[in-house]
C-alpha cells in the first residue's frame, strides 16, 4: 500500500481576480517506508503540496490517498480526525507547549482524537517508550524552556510517532539547529525511516535532501524530478522491525 498517492493534483489560488496555479498536475506515489525529500526553488510549490498531504487544503483538481483514506474532498471535521490520528507533524520550530512537560508535550495529539477514547496507563506506557527512543529518557518531566534545541526537536518527533501515522511530515526540521544537532536530528530520522516509518521531509539544504532515500524536485508547480538513491526495505522486514 501507498503512505500517499497524488493523482493530478492541481491547486490553485484565487487572488484578486488573478488564477495562481500553485500546482499544476502533481502525480506522487510514496510507498510505505520511503523516505522522500521534497526539494525546489522559493515559490516552486512545496509548501503548498505539503499543506495538501498535511490534510491542511484540499486540491483544486485530482485525487489524493492517503494510506486507504481518499481525502481529496473531505469536509474539515473529517480532514482534521486525519491530521489528528494519521499523521506526524515536525516543524521547524517545534511547536511544543510550553506549560507541559516532556512526556505530556507527546502525549498531546491523543487528545485531539475525535472519537476515540485511549486508556490513559497504556498512553502514558507509549509517551514514556517513544520518549526513551528519541533519547529523552532522563527528561520526562522537564519543560521546554529547560531543553536545548535539538531535545526540543526530539521531544516533536516523539509527539509525531504517538498515533502511529501513515507518515511524518517535516518542514524544515533542521532548519534552526546547529550543524551538530542537526546531525543528531537527522540520524534520528535515518532510525526511523530504518524501522519502517515513512518520511516526508521539505528542505532546501542539499546535504539535508542527500541523506533521504529518494529526491523529489519541484519546479513552477510541477515536479522537475524525482530521483531515487536508496531502494525502500522490503515490506516483511519493515513489518517485522516496526512490531519489535
Ligand atoms: N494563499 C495563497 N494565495 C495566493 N497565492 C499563494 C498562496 N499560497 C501560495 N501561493 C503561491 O503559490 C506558489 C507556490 O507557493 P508555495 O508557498 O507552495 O511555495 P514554496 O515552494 O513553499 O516556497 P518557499 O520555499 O518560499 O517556502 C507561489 O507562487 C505563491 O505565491
Ligand atoms: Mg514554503
Amino acid at each position: 500500500m501507498y503512505a500517499a498517492f497524488l493523482e493530478g493534483v492541481t491547486r490553485e489560488y484565487v487572488l484578486k481576480g488573478e488564477t495562481v496555479r500553485a500546482l499544476r498536475g502533481v502525480d506522487l506515489a510514496v510507498p510505505e517506508g520511503d523516505y522522500v525529500a521534497i526539494m525546489g526553488a522559493s515559490g516552486s510549490g512545496k509548501s503548498t503540496l505539503l499543506n495538501l498531504l498535511g490534510c491542511l487544503d484540499r486540491p483544486t483538481k485530482g485525487r489524493i490517498l492517503l494510506g486507504k483514506d481518499d481525502v481529496t474532498s473531505l469536509d474539515d471535521w473529517h480532514l482534521s480526525e486525519i491530521r489528528a490520528t494519521r499523521i506526524g507533524f515536525v516543524f521547524q520550530s517545534y511547536n511544543l507547549i510550553p506549560q507541559l512537560t516532556v512526556i505530556e508535550n507527546i502525549e498531546v495529539p491523543l487528545f485531539y482524537q475525535n472519537n476515540h477514547r485511549v486508556n490513559q496507563a497504556e498512553s502514558r506506557q507509549r509517551c514514556i517508550h517513544l520518549a526513551e527512543m528519541v533519547g529523552l529518557k532522563e527528561r520526562l518531566n522537564h519543560r521546554p524552556t529547560q531543553l536545548s534545541g535539538g531535545q526540543q526537536q526530539r521531544v516533536a518527533i516523539a509527539r509525531s510517532l504517538v498515533n502511529d501515522p501513515y507518515f511524518i511530515l517535516a518542514d524544515e526540521p533542521t532548519g534552526n539547529l546547529d550543524s551538530v544537532t542537526t546531525n543528531e536530528i537527522l540520524e534520528l530520522l535515518d532510525k526511523l525511516n530504518d524501522e519502517g516509518r515513512t518520511i516526508i521531509l521539505v528542505t532546501h539544504e542539499d546535504d539535508v535532501g542527500a541523506r533521504s532515500r529518494r529526491v523529489v524536485r519541484l519546479r513552477d508547480g510541477l515536479i522537475e524530478s524525482d530521483h531515487r538513491r536508496l531502494p525502500i526495505p522490503d515490506t516483511a522486514r519493515r513489518r517485522a522491525a516496526l512490531q519489535k
